[in-house]
């Protein structure tokens, strides 16, 4: 599948790489959003059934995490449009394009959610730490930049940097 549209940006960026590389950074830039928008997903799962004793604090704690990587999709997604490129923009887009593994759809205790959203974090993490690497082969510093900022959230949990009243 084509999973980006590159077009002329509107402005040309002074930190754009060349045309031709542009488009293989949105193209990486585009998978791991869609892996991004995935694991948004998957919290909001485990925010909504998660089940027992530790209900509140889980309920709160699976809300930080979706907000953290919130922040992390805004960023691969800004990048892509700063690029020329064109963001994913429905669910079908992001269901056909991401990496991540299918959240367990019958899970409720809080330490299956606990486990599940944690290997989630993890599989979407190490994919950004590779993209770190990938983004430097095609001479992309701000890629690689964001990249390693959004590695380095999901290795903390991908806790949000901002407080959050959602509950
Ligand atoms: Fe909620």
């Amino acid at each position: 599948m084509t999973l980006s549209t590159t077009a002329e940006p509107a402005f040309a960026p002074s930190n754009a790489p060349p045309a031709t590389s542009r488009t293989q950074v949105v193209e990486l830039l585009n998978w791991r959003l869609a892996d991004a928008l995935d694991l948004q997903s998957q919290c909001k799962q485990a925010h909504w059934n998660v089940k027992g004793p530790q209900f509140i604090a889980l309920h709160k704690s699976f809300d930080d995490v979706y907000a953290g990587v919130a922040e992390h999709a805004d960023l691969l997604a800004e990048r892509i449009v700063q690029l020329g490129g064109v963001a994913p923009r429905s669910v079908r887009d992001v269901a056909e394009a991401s990496h991540l593994d299918e959240y367990p759809p019958t899970i409720s205790s809080g330490e299956d959610n606990v486990k599940s959203l944690s290997a989630a974090v993890s599989a979407f993490g190490s994919r950004m730490r590779l993209a770190i690497g990938e983004a430097d082969e095609l001479d992309e510093a701000a890629t690689a930049e964001a990249s390693t900022e959004i590695a380095r959230g999901a290795t903390n949990g991908c806790g949000s940097s901002k407080p959050t009243s959602r509950a």
